[in-house]
């Protein structure tokens, strides 16, 4: 009886943020036209009503699997009411109050603009950028607190739980290192952003010693502020170029990245695998996490142009035709495996004994 209310307390919760995404999105496009009416409409294809059924029925297969994970023991139920919509009192506001300015940044095609006191040398040029034409890009606290929420609004409250989905693959991987002891498994997520992956892996790996690495000081501030509340030994965090990991050969038993290719140019997404590559111990897990491509749903093109269009995404275009079994195998991983969530795509891959 329990797990049942559980289940429908997890679904009404799954719901209710899928409502307000809705709203929201209402809401903001009224206020915009409000303040300014005069500003053009981006030109943006329209969706079938027969593929936003078919997205509505993906959304629903991410909650119910999502609820499954957590009743398999995979994570604990409690990650699925994670305390992410209480930030929502507090930054909401906040995303209403920068709307008009991330709209003009749009409009004008504005997306390396930072405020005159952040300091954006020795970033690589391609991490410059207005991603999403969102205020600061990266770089600064405002960003990183805001940052969580205006994902959720995107996915529909969906993007913790296409995280969660590399949970289930990750301890699958780790179960090759059965006679190492818990305390001495060792699992990185490259680009970990503020830290909603690793608090889940920590969830889910309640012994496991934890890894992050990201180059924005201010989202590994928030991570920290977030981790550091969580029982269990915190994670250490580095500031770091995920194209040069700062790690010896072999050290991790596990590796993730989360929607962090689709925001890196060609040569350096295979420098990244290539660095996840060598940090993995062999017998090791690699799981990556990032949007679905063009190969997996060709009726979703419309809306994977959309989001190029809409955010500031200058590599998404490529992303989505890109070869990332062909990349995997050209770094030495092996048996790659791939999965679709919602709008999500994973890839699991091996490192050879
Ligand atoms: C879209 S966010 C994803 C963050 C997080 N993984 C998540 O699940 O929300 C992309 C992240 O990648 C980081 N990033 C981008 N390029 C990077 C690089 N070359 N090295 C390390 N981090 C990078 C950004 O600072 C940002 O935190």
């Amino acid at each position: 009886m329990s797990d049942i209310l559980t289940k429908l307390t997890y679904q009404t919760f799954a719901q209710g943020k899928k409502y307000f995404s809705l709203a929201h999105r209402t809401l903001s496009s009224r206020l915009l036209n409000l303040i300014n009416p005069t500003v053009t409409q981006l030109q943006t294809q329209s969706l079938t009503p027969e593929v936003i059924q078919q997205l509505q029925q993906k959304l629903d297969q991410i909650i119910e699997i999502d609820w499954q994970d957590a009743e398999k023991g995979i994570y604990p139920e409690s990650l699925l009411f994670d305390d992410l919509w209480l930030d929502f009192w507090r930054y909401y506001p906040l995303i209403l109050q920068d709307l008009p300015t991330v709209r003009e940044r749009r409009f004008q095609k504005r997306y390396q603009e930072f405020a005159p006191e952040i300091e954006t040398e020795g970033y690589p040029q391609y991490y410059r950028q207005n991603f999403h034409y969102q205020t600061d890009g990266y770089l600064s606290d405002l960003s990183a607190n805001l940052y969580d929420l205006q994902v959720e609004l995107l996915f529909s409250g969906t993007a913790d739980a296409m995280r969660r989905r590399i949970l289930a693959p990750l301890k699958e991987g780790l179960k090759a290192f059965g006679a190492v002891s818990p305390r001495q498994i060792r699992v990185l997520d490259v680009a970990c952003g503020t830290g909603r992956t690793l608090k889940m892996i920590r969830a889910s790996l309640p012994s496991a010693s934890l890894f992050g690495v990201d180059l924005s000081p201010a989202y590994l501030r928030k991570a920290n502020q977030l981790l550091a509340k969580n029982p269990g030994e915190l994670p250490q965090l580095i500031q770091a170029n995920s194209e040069e990991l700062p790690y010896v050969n072999n050290y991790f038993h596990g590796v993730s990245c989360v929607f962090s290719f689709h925001e890196l140019p060609s040569t350096v997404r295979q420098r990244v695998i290539e660095e996840c590559f060598r940090v993995t111990q062999p017998g090791g897990v690699l799981v990556i996490c990032d949007s679905i491509q063009a190969i997996d749903y060709p009726e979703l093109t419309p809306m994977m142009e959309n989001f190029s269009i809409m955010f500031h995404e200058p590599y998404y275009k490529h992303y989505i035709n890109d070869n990332f079994v062909e990349r995997l195998e050209k770094a030495g991983f092996v048996d790659i495996a791939t999965e679709n969530h919602f709008v999500s795509k994973y890839w699991i891959a091996q490192k050879p004994q």
